[in-house]
């Protein structure tokens, strides 16, 4: 506003008519505010889906208020590095998943836990009550303010080497990792050896041989083309990958109320509708890469699925201090009642 006024004083008030300049001026004053929003997946994914929706209602609804922009892709940030850009005020909005909030809010990890959710009512039970509410308060202290969760889905286990039945099949193998405490000692607790990496670089390491495999939703290793360089991926359904949709606190309480009101009941609208389409955009991309015809899918049955909680299950302990033992039993209550 310094920089318009100025400009009012000097000479262009003298060349200009009055009204032009007060034209010029309000334009300036009602400039849409501009909202960025970052993310790392393609557009036709859960997340990529829902942020282009959350753009469309809002540049429709709040027109002339409000531009909002979606990078996807990693275009502008790779993985956790957006959070960093959000508390410096590079960008406005993003959606990691949880577990690349590890250095920031790490109790975020407890969405990590394999094998944590009996069923998305515990799961939704979780995110929606006292549990959900502390960890946006944890985020709260880092200056950022948590807007909603969003679903992508449950990971399944990849990999060029070999067919994965057992737990045991999993051992020796490099796998690419989120970077998640959790995550690591959830491939230690099957004996193989996870790498943290940015999912930007996880295609060409399988295609290069520096990873021997990776754990993601059907949805992420289709639009990112996987099956192209991995041979074998099982059902596992072991763990499941949400995002938490992050935005400056500071930015946020500095909206005016009206345009905060309005962009807040978007959000809901599109978590509404990520909660009933992210399952079923998993579903048509996992026969999409069955339809593709390169890689072996293989489905394990309840028994077998039984094998791989069973081992995975030290983690829950492993982590009670980092996470919180409060917060796990609360989701083992949540678990019982649904
Ligand atoms: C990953 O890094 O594998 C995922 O977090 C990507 C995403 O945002 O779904």
């Amino acid at each position: 506003m310094k920089k318009v006024s100025k400009h009012l004083t000097i000479g262009l008030a003298m060349v200009l008519g009055f009204a032009m300049i007060m034209a010029q001026v309000g334009t300036a004053a009602a400039a849409p505010i501009k909202i960025r929003f970052s993310h790392v997946v393609s557009p036709n994914t859960p997340k990529g889906q829902a942020a282009d929706m959350f753009a469309k209602l809002a540049n429709e609804r709040l027109a002339g208020k409000v531009e909002v922009q979606v990078f996807p892709n990693s275009q502008l940030y790779t993985d956790g590095k957006v959070l960093d850009a959000l508390s410096t005020g590079s960008v406005e909005m993003a959606a990691p998943s949880t577990a690349k909030f590890t250095s920031w809010v790490p109790q975020l990890q407890l969405f990590d836990l394999p094998f944590l959710f009996k069923n998305s009512d515990a799961l939704y039970d979780t995110i929606d009550g006292k549990v959900g509410k502390k960890l946006y308060k944890m985020l709260g202290k880092k200056n950022m303010l948590g807007l909603a969760m969003w679903d992508n889905g449950f990971k399944q286990v990849g990999n060029n080497n070999r067919e994965v039945k057992t737990p045991a099949d999993m051992a020796g193998l490099k796998y690419r990792i989120m970077s998640s405490k959790v995550l690591e000692a959830q491939f230690n607790a099957v004996g193989g050896n996870p790498l943290v990496m940015p999912f930007s670089e996880v295609y060409s390491a399988l295609e290069q041989g520096v990873i021997d495999g990776q754990e993601n939703t059907w949805s992420n290793m289709y639009s990112k083309k996987f099956y192209e360089v991995q041979k074998y991926i099982t059902g596992t359904d072991h763990g499941y990958l949400g995002y938490m949709v992050v935005t400056n606190a500071q930015f946020w309480n500095y909206l005016p109320k009206d345009v905060r009101a309005e962009l807040e009941a978007i959000l809901q609208e599109v978590t509404a509708w990520i909660r009933v389409n992210a399952y079923k955009i998993n579903m048509d991309q996992k026969q999409k890469i069955i339809d593709a015809g390169t890689t072996k899918v293989t489905e394990l049955t309840e028994a077998e699925k039984d094998a791989f909680r069973k081992a995975f299950k030290p983690v829950h302990n492993e982590f009670r201090d980092v996470i919180g033992g409060d917060l796990i039993d609360a989701v083992y209550e949540l678990n019982a009642k649904n």
